[in-house]
């Protein structure tokens, strides 16, 4: 299994503001589907409900909701009740990368399991004002890659960067190692 998230944020690490995306950046929207297709997506249920209908689920990919309520319904959606059932239903996925597509609750928990070896993070040059945040994260330990650069035009209300981290050490790359290492980070 492979971990891999995906996020765009403003200069203040803000991603969202009630409930919705304060940018428009089609350029930054494409890039998400092109990464994503064909691989399983991991939401939060505000994530969820902050997508229109007529996108939701998101098209060709395996759309995953993680909520609390056991009565929630989605269509042609997989609903998990912990992130812990995430892990373990996709634990011998070895095609798909299992994707964390937020919000914020979701990026969080994402990066404390330290199952997570790959971010690609959209850096968006302006300040939105969020509610939401993407967490601190340590950057010493990500390598980091520029992939895209975007200047501001008539489609783009501000200028974005592509920044690509791939966790730099240890690299254990199956599931079993990297409980080891989270229970001797814990010890
Ligand atoms: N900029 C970006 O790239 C980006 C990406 C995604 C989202 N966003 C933005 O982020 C905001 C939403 O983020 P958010 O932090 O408010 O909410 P969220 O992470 O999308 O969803 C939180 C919900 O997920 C469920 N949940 C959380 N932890 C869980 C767990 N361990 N087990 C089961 N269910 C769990 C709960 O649902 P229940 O309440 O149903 O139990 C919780 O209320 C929006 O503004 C959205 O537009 C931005």
């Amino acid at each position: 299994m492979k971990v891999a998230l995906i996020v765009a944020m403003d200069l203040e690490k803000g991603i969202g503001k009630n409930n919705d995306l304060m940018w428009h950046l089609p350029a930054d929207m494409k890039f998400f589907k092109e990464t994503t297709l064909g691989h399983i997506v991991v939401m939060g249920r505000k994530n969820w409900d902050s997508i229109p209908f007529k996108y939701r689920p998101l098209s060709n990919r395996e759309n995953v909701v993680l909520t609390r309520n056991t009565n929630f319904k989605a269509d042609d959606c997989v609903v998990l009740h912990d992130i812990s059932e995430v892990w373990e239903k996709y634990k011998k996925e070895e095609e798909r990368i299992v994707f964390i597509i937020g919000g914020g609750e979701i990026y969080k928990q994402a990066l404390a399991s330290n199952l997570v070896t790959e971010m690609y993070i959209t850096h968006v040059n302006k300040k939105y004002g969020a509610e939401t945040f993407f967490p601190d994260f340590d950057l010493k330990k990500w390598n980091v890659e520029i992939i895209r650069l975007h200047e501001k035009d008539a489609k783009h209300e501000a200028e974005f960067q592509v920044n690509k981290y791939t966790l730099a050490l240890p690299s254990t790359p199956c599931l079993a190692d990297r409980q080891a290492l989270n229970q001797h980070q814990k010890n």
